[in-house]
């Protein structure tokens, strides 16, 4: 199993857009595959079309220890995509949460009877940098992707990301990892999107992944369908740029990528994973 966080303290920058396409894309190779929707805003949930006002256990109850994340977790063979999903209590964990032991680590704890399920977790993460993404890095296993908006300032939000990574791993979790950083928006008709990809470039050498995704607007009406961009326009500019970049990440991970075509991805799912109709606005359904 591999875990890896989507982090980015600015708004807008394709987190929940990378954690959903890249999710979708590893499904489709027979990953099996749960993103873990860790904002309170919820956007990776209604993205799946999941009502975040409908949603009765997530990502809130296994963070606070009221129910095991396994009675949390909401599966779609359609889409082949498992969902923690995330719902508007989840603001009131960072209070909640501060209290407790070991607070960092509420997240990790309460993924860890999901452990052995998945091939890929996904944790996306709020715009900020408190506890709630705190607790995103420190589950985060196999490193932080890190998306980056290629505009004007970008290398200057950056900084104070790397100084948080960096006090985590001379405290907490001296293994955490940066992953990749991942350019995204970019317009190719603008110097500016190629200026500011070369100086992240200069800058990060090989820890920004080769794939860039562009500006494209049918990964901005996905949404709005409740389904990812695999499915909703797989052809379009950005459909391509998240399946180049799920190759990207399958084979940097090493997973073959025959193996990966040909795995079925039906078992190992929690036998207490609801199937839900995610992405098509057919709400939750509950039992088996
Ligand atoms: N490559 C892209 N091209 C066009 N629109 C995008 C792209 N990536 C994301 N968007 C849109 O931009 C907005 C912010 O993206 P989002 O993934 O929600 O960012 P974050 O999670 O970092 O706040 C959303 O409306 C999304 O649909
Ligand atoms: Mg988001």
């Amino acid at each position: 199993m591999r875990t890896y966080t989507l982090v980015n303290q600015k708004g807008g920058v394709g987190k929940t857009t990378t954690a959903i396409s890249l999710g979708a894309e590893l499904g489709r190779r027979g990953m099996k595959v749960l993103i873990v929707d860790c904002d309170p805003q919820a956007n990776a949930t209604s993205c799946l079309g999941i009502e975040p006002g409908s949603v009765t256990a997530g990502t809130y109850d296994a963070l606070i220890g009221r129910l095991p994340a396994t009675d949390c977790v909401l599966h779609s063979p359609n889409l082949k995509l498992t969902l923690l999903p995330s719902s508007p209590a989840l603001a009131g964990a960072q209070v909640e949460i501060v209290g407790m032991a070991d607070r960092e680590r509420a997240l990790q704890r309460a993924l860890s009877p999901l452990g052995g399920h998945f091939d890929y977790v996904l944790i996306d993460c709020p715009p900020s940098l408190g506890l709630l993404t705190v607790n995103g890095l420190v589950a985060a296993t196999n490193g932080v992707i890190i998306p980056v908006q290629c505009e004007y300032l970008a290398l200057e939000g950056l900084s104070q990301l790397m100084q948080t990574l960096q006090r985590l791993r001379s405290g907490l979790f001296p293994a955490l990892a940066v992953r990749g950083l991942l350019l995204t928006m970019y317009d190719s008709r603008t110097r500016l999107s190629k200026e500011v990809a070369d100086e992240l470039r200069d800058h990060f050498g090989d820890s920004v992944f080769e794939t860039v995704i562009p500006r494209n607007v049918r990964l901005a009406e996905a949404p709005s369908y409740g389904i990812p961009i695999a499915s909703y326009a797989p052809n379009s500019p950005g459909g391509i740029a998240y399946r180049e970049f799920a190759e990207e990440i399958l084979e940097r991970d090493g997973v073959p990528m025959a193996k990966a075509a040909v795995r079925v991805s039906k078992d190992g799912i929690p036998k207490n994973a609801r199937s839900a109709a995610l992405g098509d606005h057919g709400g939750v359904s509950h039992g088996a």
